[in-house]
């Protein structure tokens, strides 16, 4: 059989990772992007980044030659129609993304799929504005793309079963672990990973130190704690992520916005690329003596929002405990962690801080229906 054919539009952060993960599984890769630069430096940019493994003593050089042949940079998106899969990594907005995949759809062969990589817009609107809603679906990777195994494969309602298939074959051959889920905001581990953040501000709040509350995670085999993950991450990124979930959940406070994450984007606190964060550039300190109550009550908000999810429907406990271990490289799941701690142990935690929650924080903590019946 030909060796199958991917088309990548949009060559930054993740196009580019998404091409060369594809490249070195032995696909041809088209990329184009609307930047004549973008285009220009493409393949010394995936260059660089092979050099590096073959400087790590990961990969030969004949390797990352024959990768770098495989992969050719078009023009336009017209030029992809012997594409069996094209994605897009394009900016984050509705219109364009629509915009494009108008233009592929004239291009591409009626069984050829359309994936996006967004992380927050629907992949059905997406799709209704296509021709071919049910070869149009999701497929999230994550950053970096050669490095991180997990993908999400996004279905929506009328995508078909061929499509998803398809899709999952050619990123499963690509040597990446493909978990399937719903077109719901924040997919799995957007949504799942909130707690991890939102319930560390909560507890900056009650007034712990960010260094303790990371100290307290690592304690707990967390290679990163949530305060050192939003200053690599960036505190305006994960504003932006908390407010687009809170508003796609309808304000729920599980997804509340605390004020603390608000002040430090208002002072331009941002983390590593400012300077300056939540706690960079001090590393975390020494445990505190209350470690084990913190990861507890940081670990039972994982699960209470994972069991909401999981109570949702189409997706399992398994997928969720693999793709937060996978796509945010947790020690283990929210249930497997929750299972360890004792689920009566966990559900007692939540109902305390239930009772205890200030007015604005009411319903946060309430065990969701999943989460009591779990046995
Ligand atoms: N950065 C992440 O951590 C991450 C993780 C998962 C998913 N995503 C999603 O991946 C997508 C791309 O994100 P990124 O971080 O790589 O962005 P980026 O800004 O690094 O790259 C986007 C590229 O798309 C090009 N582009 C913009 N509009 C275009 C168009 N209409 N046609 C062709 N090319 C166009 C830009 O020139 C740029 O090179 C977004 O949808 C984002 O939400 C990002």
């Amino acid at each position: 059989m030909a060796e199958p054919v991917i088309g990548v539009v949009g060559l930054g952060a993740m196009g580019l990772g998404i091409a060369q993960v594809f490249a070195s599984a032995g696909c041809r890769v088209l990329g184009t992007d609307l930047s004549e630069e973008s285009r220009a430096t493409a393949a010394s940019r995936i260059a660089a980044s092979l050099d590096r493994r073959v400087g790590d003593g990961k990969l030969t050089r004949e390797a990352r030659d024959t990768t770098l042949a495989r992969l050719e940079v078009v023009e336009r998106p017209e030029a992809m129609a012997p594409a069996d899969l094209v994605i897009e990594a394009i900016v984050e907005a509705m219109e364009p993304k629509a915009a494009l995949f108008g233009q592929l759809d004239a291009v591409l062969a009626p069984e050829a799929v359309l994936a996006t990589n967004t992380s927050s817009l629907s992949v059905g609107a997406l799709a209704r504005a296509t021709a071919r809603p049910e070869r149009v679906l999701g497929l999230h990777f994550f950053n970096p793309a050669p490095a991180m195994k997990l993908v999400e494969l996004v279905a929506h309602p009328a995508t078909a079963t061929a499509a998803l298939a398809r899709a999952r074959a050619l990123t499963e051959g690509a040597g990446k672990t493909v978990i399937a889920c719903a077109d719901r905001p924040g997919f799995i581990v957007n949504r799942c990973a909130r707690p991890f953040y939102g319930e560390a501000l909560a507890l900056l709040e009650d007034g712990h130190r960010a260094a303790e509350i990371d100290a307290a995670m690592l304690a707990a085999g967390y290679r990163m704690g949530p305060f050192s993950l939003i200053d690599l991450i960036g505190a305006d990124i994960n504003l932006a992520a908390t407010r687009g979930l809170a508003e796609a959940m309808g304000n729920h406070p599980r997804y509340h916005v605390f004020a603390s994450l608000e002040r430090q984007v208002e002072a331009g606190d941002l983390g590593r690329k400012t300077g300056r964060g939540f706690l960079f550039p001090d590393p975390p300190g020494p445990p505190p003596e209350d470690a084990e109550a913190i990861a507890l009550r940081i670990e039972a908000t994982l699960a209470n929002e994972a069991a909401s999810l999981l109570g949702e429907g189409g997706v399992s406990e398994a997928d969720i405990d693999t793709a937060l271990r996978l796509g945010l490289n947790f020690p283990r799941g929210p249930f497997a962690a929750a299972r360890a701690r004792g689920l009566p142990r966990v559900r007692a935690t939540l109902a305390a801080l239930e009772a205890a929650a200030p007015a604005e924080l009411k319903g946060r903590y309430q065990i969701t229906p999943a989460l009591e019946a779990l046995a």
